[in-house]
């Protein structure tokens, strides 16, 4: 039950709407102040009274309420309190009938979202520098889906450019097919950097590359064929990852895809008038929207990124007709996307409005090792792997007799991954650390995950599913409750935001309240019957909402830790 839509819909507020009312709505910081809280700071103009004038009148006014017990009126606010006993019976009724389905909606239903992230470039290192774009949006995508969304999972391939025809003349040059079977994309990462040291020394080296490029393009069969071995092996590798990572695309429609759909943009574009020459190039001029233009064709007539991107857009719509497009990259490409948003606009294309570029924050490593710069790659696969050995260590030492060891600890280590890039609001930088986000007594999700494996070894001991009443409700589970009962609340602001940390940090807060209750009140040992069935019931509500959170985020949740 929707406690705030109960008070908006019976509160008395002149000419406010239910909705209006309701949006003002909140959860006050502490349980002290009340359940709910509607400030009337914001009322004080239409009113023409003062907010804790406008506060006492609407509390008087409120009808008599059995699931209210009480409306008070403080400091420009109105204070609701709410039947503890009800409140309880509700949330965890709700929550042990819907189970897996807890939170979820159908609000998004009949609309659909196209989600790009991840986008690897084929032949290049899968580094820490794709881990934010990877997790966030495979948690909005699974987000979206259960909010009742059609989500379209895509993943723009960086599968074109005149590096791969450096790629083929190093590859034909110093590569095998043996060399990169054993050494995979490291190997090939390695040929493209010789590549290029060697063609400091010899300037011919380009042009062959040039003209490996353009056989690429003329659809020569040895170097399509070079150019599909790099592509596989990469989505092989990448693949690995993806899975470990529980990370998945609906289209793998990439830069190349775009080849034949982009003479139809630059007609329309010129049709529109919208293209300028400049030194021989083909831009759209920008100036009025103080951004540098946008180069749509360079003077060899070869397209660009942005061009690709154009016609990708009007690709995605004619053929998902998307409520939303979604672009889950880097800040550092914000003037890219506004540029394409702004071109789209100019082109008449009303939904692009529509198109979000959902930013985010870099990540390093803790001992300063960036990712490319210093040359130094920190490879995404040697960070997981590093912190499920870090995580099957702690487990062996913390709890040597735990069976199945190695398939807990990857499930530990590769949540503490996903869980560290996905803690903190996106647009920040983040430092990784493995110390941190292994921190059991932290916020993380190893933290949560034991939580979890607490109440499982709770229910094991004092049985699952047993019907239950809702006698007095003490602080402690009260605060438990109120956080189950936020939980939908949760998924849709991090829905509406494109913040996948709400999640995190709604389990963590939820993980915190559950082990407080743990601590300070007896569950198997609560002396009545009754409070022993009503808390059984609390810690599996906890621990169904808890491994919907982490499932969100891509994370597992061990039944034992
Ligand atoms: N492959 C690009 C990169 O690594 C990201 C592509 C993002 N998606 C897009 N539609 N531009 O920078």
């Amino acid at each position: 039950m929707d406690f705030k839509r109960h008070i908006a819909s019976r509160v008395q507020a002149g000419e406010m709407t239910e909705q209006e009312i309701y949006d003002l709505i909140a959860i006050p910081p502490t349980t002290e102040m009340g359940d709910f809280a509607l400030p009337c700071f914001r009322l004080a103009k239409a009113f023409r009274k003062a907010p804790a004038l406008i506060a006492q009148e609407i509390a008087d006014a409120y009808p008599a309420d059995e699931l209210v017990t009480e409306v008070s009126a403080l400091n420009g606010y109105v204070n609701f309190r709410i039947d503890r006993a009800f409140w309880a019976k509700e949330t965890l009724g709700r929550i042990l009938s819907e189970r897996e389905k807890y939170g979820s909606s159908e609000e998004g239903k009949g609309k659909t979202v196209c989600i790009d992230y991840s986008s690897v470039n084929i032949a290049k290192p899968f580094h820490i520098g794709h881990l934010s774009t990877t997790v966030l949006g495979s948690s909005l995508y699974k987000l979206h889906k259960f909010l009742g969304y059609t989500p379209v999972g895509i993943n723009h391939l960086g599968d074109y450019g005149t590096q791969f025809g450096k790629l083929i003349s190093a590859y034909k040059r110093w590569g095998s097919k043996e060399l990169l079977e054993k050494g995979g994309l490291r190997a090939l990462n390695a040929l493209y950097v010789r590549f290029h040291e060697e063609a400091e020394k010899d300037e011919s080296l380009n042009d062959e590359a040039r003209a490996f490029f353009k056989k690429i393009e003329d659809k020569d069969e040895e170097a399509v064929a070079l150019f599909e071995m790099f592509k596989e092996l990469t989505l092989k590798e990448v693949g690995k990852i993806y899975d470990l990572l529980d990370v998945h695309f609906d289209s793998w429609a990439g830069e190349s895809f775009y080849n034949d759909k982009m003479a139809p943009v630059v007609e329309e574009l010129r049709e529109k008038h919208l293209l300028v020459e400049s030194e021989g190039a083909q831009i759209v001029d920008l100036e009025k929207y103080g951004m540098p233009p946008c180069i749509i064709l360079r003077s060899d007539g070869a397209s660009l990124y942005a061009t690709r991107d154009i016609a990708a857009a009007i690709y995605r719509k004619k053929t998902y007709d998307f409520y939303k497009c979604l672009y889950v990259v880097a800040y550092q490409q914000n003037l890219h996307f506004k540029q394409v948003f702004k071109v789209l606009e100019l082109m008449g294309k009303e939904w692009a409005k529509d198109l979000v570029h959902v930013a985010y924050g870099m990540v390093s490593l803790e001992d300063g090792a960036m990712s490319t710069r210093k040359g130094k790659v920190v490879y995404l696969e040697d960070v997981i792997n590093k912190c499920v050995q870090k995580s099957l260590d702690i487990i062996t030492e913390k709890n040597p007799a735990l069976e199945n060891k190695e398939a807990i600890a990857k499930t530990v280590g590769v949540g503490a991954v996903i869980f560290g890039a996905l803690y903190n609001n996106k647009i920040k930088d983040i430092t990784f650390s493995y110390d941190k986000v292994l921190n059991f007594e932290g916020e993380t999700s190893c933290y949560v995950q034991y939580t979890c494996a607490r109440a499982n070894s709770v229910l094991e001991k004092g049985g699952k599913g047993k019907a239950f009443r809702v006698g007095t409700v003490c602080p402690q589970e009260f605060e438990v409750i109120k956080q189950l009962a936020d939980f939908p609340n949760v998924l849709h602001d991090a829905l509406e935001k494109y913040e996948p940390c709400f999640v995190a940090r709604y389990a963590v807060d939820l993980a915190q309240k559950f082990n407080k209750f743990y601590f300070d009140c007896s569950i198997l040992n609560a002396e009545e019957e009754e409070v022993r069935a009503f808390r059984l019931a609390l810690t599996e509500a906890t621990l169904i909402t808890l491994k919907n959170a982490l499932g969100l985020l891509g994370i597992g949740v061990p039944e034992k830790m």
